[in-house]
């Protein structure tokens, strides 16, 4: 009899700790991003900022819980590639979040597909306003255009009289280019002169040549990130439109933090408006960078981008531990209209309930020699701006 019950309680204990000890659960999350051809260093920076937060926060997800990921490159702005990736991310390999993607028309091509198919899409890039109005199932961890062309519109309208705008033909800039029009014109100024420039392998010289003979008070550009911005930068030095008096300024991406060691002089004094500079000196901003550059390496810089997909991250791992690794689409947007972060690198930061768009702080910065080297050093702050397309519509 003692045998037998002592045997029994043996048994019990075994069942108990089996269940304690859940099975490991994998989450897969697909990345979308673009790693290779003329933009790859987007991508990168991007893929790098995802990869040091899952390092930095190992602990932050629930016993037994792992995240796979599954990443697919895009090759730069192309929408069918970015579709074709994201169907097969979901029908074959069965990802529970996509995550990711630099180019709007490659979001753009996404959204539907993670409406039909309840994939919870967190956006680390793309920035046009709308996106996230093609699906219920996209949150955006980044910006939109309209969140520093708007206000950067309404601040230059206090300093000049007129000015010229440049931005690349695709959505952004369009959005870049109507977001600081607005701002500008609400403010008295004029808008004399305005050019799309293509894409793809552009050539800015014809472009700034046709500024420089408008002779505005200040130009106004958006390009892409990356190479771009300091050939347009470049384009600007050599035609001397910097020492014919036209005062650039624009959006963060024209001075994006890791080209600024390319630029050479030309950018100095070049203002924009931004949500991230890498020169920023709040104590989460330091961190961060001292980690990167621990990482990545003491001459290596993240951008804004980095940490877009850093943010991103963290609310796919906030989301996960609230469910406690079970996780279910439509709760995972219940709970991400809660998300905040008071304490991103770029400053506080919360998801609007109502448009799933994040709202963050916008600084005005200069283009300044910090300890030898160039850096986007912030002189004013815009607190907890939403997305002004969203608010001037409603
Ligand atoms: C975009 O496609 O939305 C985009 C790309 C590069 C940027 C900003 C926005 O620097």
């Amino acid at each position: 009899m003692r045998i037998k019950r002592l045997l029994g309680i043996l048994a019990a204990g075994t069942a108990l700790l089996l269940a304690a000890a859940a099975p490991a659960q994998t989450i897969k999350v697909g990345v979308i991003n673009s790693y290779s051809g003329p933009f790859a260093t987007l991508g990168d920076l991007m893929d790098k900022g995802m990869k040091l937060y899952m390092k930095q926060n190992a602990d932050k997800l629930p016993p037994g819980v792992k995240i796979e990921l599954i990443i697919r490159d895009d090759g730069g702005p192309n929408p069918d590639k970015a579709k074709q990736l994201a169907q097969e991310l979901i029908v074959r390999d069965k990802v529970q979040f996509i995550t990711g993607v630099v180019f709007t028309p490659n979001a753009l091509a996404i959204a539907p597909l993670t409406q039909e198919a309840k994939v919870p899409f967190f956006i680390g890039n793309a920035g046009t306003s709308v996106i996230t109005e093609r699906s219920p199932y996209i949150a955006r961890f980044s910006f939109t255009l309209w969140q520093s062309s708007y206000p950067l519109g309404a601040w230059a309208s206090r300093r000049f009289k007129n000015a010229y705008i440049a931005v690349s033909d695709f959505a952004p800039g369009h959005d870049s280019e109507a977001a600081f029009e607005r701002g500008f014109t609400e403010g008295g100024g004029k808008i004399i002169g305005k050019v799309r420039i293509p894409l793809a392998n552009p050539d800015f010289v014809p472009f700034m040549q046709r500024v420089k003979d408008a002779k505005p008070d200040v130009l106004m550009a958006f390009t892409p990130a990356g190479r771009q911005a300091t050939q347009i930068m470049k384009a600007y030095g050599d035609l001397g439109l910097d020492k014919a008096g036209i005062k650039f300024i624009g959006p963060g991406d024209i001075t994006t933090d890791e080209e600024l060691p390319n630029m050479g002089d030309v950018p100095l004094g070049v203002i924009t408006m931004h949500h991230y500079s890498a020169a920023a000196t709040r104590p989460a901003n330091k961190a961060f960078i001292a980690a990167w550059k621990k990482e990545y390496g003491e001459k290596s810089w993240p951008s804004f981008m980095s940490v877009g997909q850093w943010d991103a991250m963290d609310a796919i791992y906030y989301v996960i531990r609230e469910q406690k690794g079970k996780v279910n689409p439509d709760r995972t947007m219940a709970l991400v209209k809660k998300y905040k972060n008071p304490n991103s690198p770029r400053g506080p930061i919360a998801i609007d309930p109502e448009t799933r768009d994040i709202i963050q702080n916008e600084y005005m910065r200069e283009v300044k020699k910090v300890g030898g080297v160039l850096a986007n050093v912030e002189f004013e702050t815009f607190e907890q701006v939403k997305d002004p397309w969203k608010e001037l519509k409603k």
